[in-house]
């Protein structure tokens, strides 16, 4: 990948970091029978490397459309996508493929785990499509489950874990590839309070290991386990913030040092 032109399109210096994320005049259209739905209407949007934020609005107002475009698991009707510098239009199938697989690790509401299959071989799979070996992938996958506190639990079915528990295999699953690039689409919305602090404080970890971490939520204590709040309201940026997660939750967090993630991105 050659990132020469689209430095020159987004204007950014040789010095200045290049923003991960950046989205100019954004929207997204769906054709529902005869009536365009404007699920996205002109969303102008940077995020850093390392940063960590919270996208929060109500249903409908294109939160999943946003995070399906970030995720290069669907395109903008208008307007400009550039990760990590480069223009995603001009990326083939292979290429987006490529960097979901390797770059970006996903985790949603529904945790998506396949049931006949155990917790270690869930989190093998992205290794399977990527192609390594079975012996690193058992070594890696087991890391990722150690990682989120499963490691006792590596042979269990989804249907033995708790809530929680399968959400933090999904996240293992999201996070064995080593992706720079982390999104969660309402991680905490199936999980009770407790589950969803521990999967919380996963992120949090994730995090402060510099990878860049966006999260969907419509809970305000969950959002505040973040650096940076992006409110939507009909497919529109209504308000954007940063603050301090442990200010914003009340409660004192010790911030690991940041080391960095392996891939760059
Ligand atoms: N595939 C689709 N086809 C048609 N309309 C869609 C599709 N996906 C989302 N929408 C519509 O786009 C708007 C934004 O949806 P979405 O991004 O899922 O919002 P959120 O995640 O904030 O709940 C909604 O009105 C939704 O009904
Ligand atoms: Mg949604």
């Amino acid at each position: 990948m050659t990132v020469s032109v689209a430095d020159a399109a987004v204007g950014t210096t040789p010095r200045m970091p290049r923003p991960v994320i950046s989205l100019r005049n954004v929207f997204k259209q769906y054709r529902m029978g005869d009536t365009d739905v404007h699920a996205l209407r002109g969303i102008s949007l940077e995020i850093g490397r390392g940063d960590f934020v919270g996208i929060m609005g109500a249903s409908g107002s294109g939160k999943s459309t946003l995070m399906n475009i970030v995720g290069c698991l669907d395109v903008p009707t208008r307007g400009h996508f550039w990760l990590d510098g480069v223009d995603v239009r001009t990326l083939d199938d292979d290429d987006l493929a490529r960097i979901r697989n390797r770059k970006i690790g996903f985790v949603f509401q529904s945790f998506n785990l396949l049931p006949r299959m155990s917790a270690l071989a869930n989190v093998e799979l992205p290794l399977v499509y990527a192609g390594v070996r079975p012996n690193d992938r058992r070594a890696r996958a087991t890391r990722a489950l150690e990682a989120v506190g499963l490691g006792e639990r590596m042979d269990h079915y989804p249907s033995e874990l708790s809530g929680g528990q399968q959400q933090r295999a999904a996240v293992a699953r999201a996070i064995v590839t080593n992706p720079a690039l982390v999104l969660a689409d309402e991680p905490t919305g199936n999980l009770d309070t407790e589950s969803s602090l521990d999967v919380m404080s996963v992120f949090a970890d994730l995090h402060s290991q510099g990878r860049t971490v966006v999260l969907i939520t419509h809970e305000e204590d969950i959002a505040g386990y973040t650096g940076r709040v992006v409110k939507l309201r009909d497919g529109q940026i209504v308000d954007d913030y940063e603050q301090d997660p442990a200010e914003a939750r009340g409660t004192h967090v010790a911030h690991a040092e940041a080391g960095r993630a392996g891939e760059s991105l």
